[in-house]
């Protein structure tokens, strides 16, 4: 019988090989399922293969990812707790659905990942999984009761003990997750909320703002129905968009998140992320949708928003919900077409300018010079009858205190 492994070629997961073969005699097949994290990829199945695995799948996702599962968020403006872009949360349901896709071209009878039990990846991944293949057995390694590897050290001698000699580092850095969206760190001095964090030995994708150029760098995106097309003129796909992005957004310290966050299984973990270019497509966006939208739309897609953020951070990918929040989110994107312009500067996204044919702002309305459309003794109509109730309850009131 065959196991599905999620792979990653770090330390945790291949200790996982030989210790799948030991305590349940399967047959391990390794998928590494690529969303964008950059590692090297080269020589991977080498590894995998030495460790024990009977073969290794490299999947290449970057576009599903993006297309998929990062734009309905950049459309629903999903924000975990006002500050956290979710680049962790997007990946893992189509990281699920690999998994699944591999192990029924396989075979294979059980799923077996290497997160830990304290935190939201195994939500993630297991309600994926239960809801696309509810017959496969999934195995969490560090769930399971046979798993006695508590830290690094003992992971690499085990390791040894199975003929694997490879040339991990037994000091442990940042528990980081990285893909095209983003990278996380957690760990180490910022398990301390009091610590500032070591920003210079922390950063991945970018600069602080102290350290990022003295002038601006202006940057034009424009989208078509609520969907990313060009950068500076040029038009991209999503993940090259993603990608220009990330540069200059890294550049210019845009988008570095300190944030103590909720986790789904009640605890507090501290972690910083940093989402360059998701943060300024975030904002383009949202920019855009402030002269498109009309107001009881945007009042209702707020709120959708938050929900579709927490539906996204608890794992809830292949849910009906999700399906319907996504379909409403889809609805209000049909004339978020047109281009917005921003300075990029030491960490701040400066607003310089916003076009759209399909915008709503009219000036000749909105002028305080008077026109044809807007008269102002209507407003007076207006707030006698808007302001009723408050009117009726203050004479109540003063009637109560004369008396
Ligand atoms: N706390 C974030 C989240 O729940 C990031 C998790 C990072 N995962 C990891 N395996 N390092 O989405
Ligand atoms: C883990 O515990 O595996 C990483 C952190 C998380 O899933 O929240």
């Amino acid at each position: 019988e065959k196991v599905i492994l999620a792979y990653s070629g770090g330390l945790d997961t291949t200790a996982i090989i030989p210790w799948l073969k030991e305590n349940f005699d399967y047959e391990v097949v390794c998928v590494c399922i690529d969303c964008g994290q950059e590692e090297e990829l080269d020589g991977l199945e080498e590894r995998a293969v030495s460790c024990g695995a009977s073969k290794l799948y490299i999947l290449d996702v970057v576009d599903e990812f993006c297309d998929e599962y990062v734009v309905p968020c950049v459309q629903a403006h999903a924000v975990y707790e006002n500050k956290y872009l979710l680049g962790t949360s997007m990946a893992r349901p189509l990281i699920a659905k690999k998994l699944v896709e591999v192990a029924r071209k396989e075979g294979a009878v059980a799923i077996c990942h290497g997160a830990t039990g304290k935190g939201n990846d195994q939500i993630r991944f297991e309600l994926g999984i239960k809801a696309l293949a509810p017959d496969i057995k999934i195995i969490a390694a560090w769930r399971n009761d046979k798993w006695t590897l508590d830290s690094r050290e003992s992971e690499i001698e085990y390791c040894r003990q199975h003929g694997i000699n490879l040339p991990f580092s037994a000091d442990s850095s940042y528990s980081r997750d990285r893909n095209l969206w983003h990278i996380s760190h957690e760990g180490l001095e910022l398990e301390d909320p009091a610590l500032e964090p070591n920003y210079k030995h922390l950063l991945v994708l970018g600069k602080t703002p102290e350290d990022a150029p003295d002038v601006p760098t202006t940057v034009t995106m424009t989208f078509e129905a609520g969907v990313p097309k060009s950068v500076n003129g040029k038009e991209m796909k999503v993940s090259d968009i993603i990608r220009t992005l990330n540069k200059l957004g890294g550049e210019n310290g845009i988008g570095i998140v300190d944030i103590v966050e909720n986790r789904v299984v009640g605890m507090k973990s501290r972690g910083v992320y940093e989402t360059p270019g998701g943060t300024i497509l975030y904002e383009a966006h949202q920019q855009l949708e402030e002269l498109i939208l009309d107001r009881d739309t945007y009042t209702m897609k707020k709120d959708m928003g938050n929900k579709f953020a927490d539906i996204v951070y608890e794992g809830k990918w292949f849910t009906p919900l999700r399906e319907a929040e996504q379909a409403f989110i889809e609805s209000t994107q049909k004339y978020v077409t047109g281009e917005v312009t921003f300075k990029l500067y030491k960490g701040n996204i400066i607003k310089a300018g916003t076009k759209s044919p399909y915008s709503l702002y009219n000036e000749s309305i909105a002028s305080f010079k008077t026109g044809d459309l807007y008269d102002h003794h209507d407003a007076e109509g207006f707030i006698n009858l808007f302001g009723l109730s408050s009117k009726v309850r203050a004479m109540k009131m003063q009637e109560v205190a004369n008396n």
